[in-house]
């Protein structure tokens, strides 16, 4: 691994500050200044910043409640990034696990595990994601019912998956489905000729952003049961 991401991997700081460190010569590998960021190193290595001993740390699995108005990508000309409601240094590393529409909120996941992410996001993995949908127009009986069978979507060769269906007024469903494609719940309300007004996601597998109370733009760690459960 590079020295630079050495560093960032066990959270001792940000890349840029890590880069900025190896070349004044604060980062020592065997006990010998190294100040090329770019340097290939390894854990069986002793490497010290400013002589503390950096460990690097296990993979991170974070919990967020996404506000509506930021993006799920690491860069956005018009919108920020969800990775802007982390402190920087926790930043780095870290990629959205099935991301949500810039006016989506609620339940969003990060890591930097890809297998784990994989798994709580291929959709042969069956793992249930929550939508509170509302809409500008009522939903009917029979909205209901192709939504339960699976709805064929405007440029994909597959219908959806079944979804479950809970009407809590006329406007306002829930929504559980297991895929994450493309916009796929605002295209699944146009291609029955309904609109999505308002988007939120509650559960993904066990996880009830509702039971957590954790407050809009705040974040919390998952527990090892938690990441165990899901991936
Ligand atoms: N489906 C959508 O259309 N948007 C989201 O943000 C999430 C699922």
């Amino acid at each position: 691994m590079r020295l630079d991401r050495f560093l960032v991997s066990s959270g001792a700081c940000s890349r840029s500050e890590a880069q900025r460190a190896i070349r004044r010569g604060r980062v020592r590998v065997d006990g010998e200044p190294v100040r090329e960021p770019a340097a290939k190193v390894s854990s069986t290595q002793a490497i010290c910043f400013d002589g503390q001993p950096v460990v690097p740390r296990g993979p991170r699995y974070l919990l967020l409640h996404k506000p509506a108005g930021y993006v799920c990508a690491a860069r956005d000309d018009h919108h920020p990034s969800v990775l802007t409601l982390l402190p920087a240094a926790d930043r780095e590393g870290l990629h959205i696990v099935g991301r949500l529409d810039v006016d989506t909120t609620g339940l969003l996941l990060l890591t930097d595990d890809g297998a784990w992410s994989h798994r709580v996001t291929a959709p042969r993995h069956r793992c249930d994601k929550r939508y509170r949908v509302a809409l500008a127009e009522p939903a009917s009986t029979a909205d209901i019912v192709r939504l339960r069978e699976g709805i064929a979507l405007h440029g994909d060769e597959q219908p959806t998956l079944p979804a479950g269906v809970e009407r809590l007024d006329a406007h306002t469903l829930l929504l559980t489905i297991q895929e994450g494609r493309y916009h796929q719940v605002k295209r699944m309300f146009g291609a029955l000729g309904n609109r999505v007004v308002a988007l939120h996601r509650d559960r993904v597998g066990g996880l009830d952003l509702d039971a957590d109370a954790l407050p809009v733009g705040e974040f919390r760690k998952l527990s090892p049961a938690e990441v165990a459960a899901l991936g």
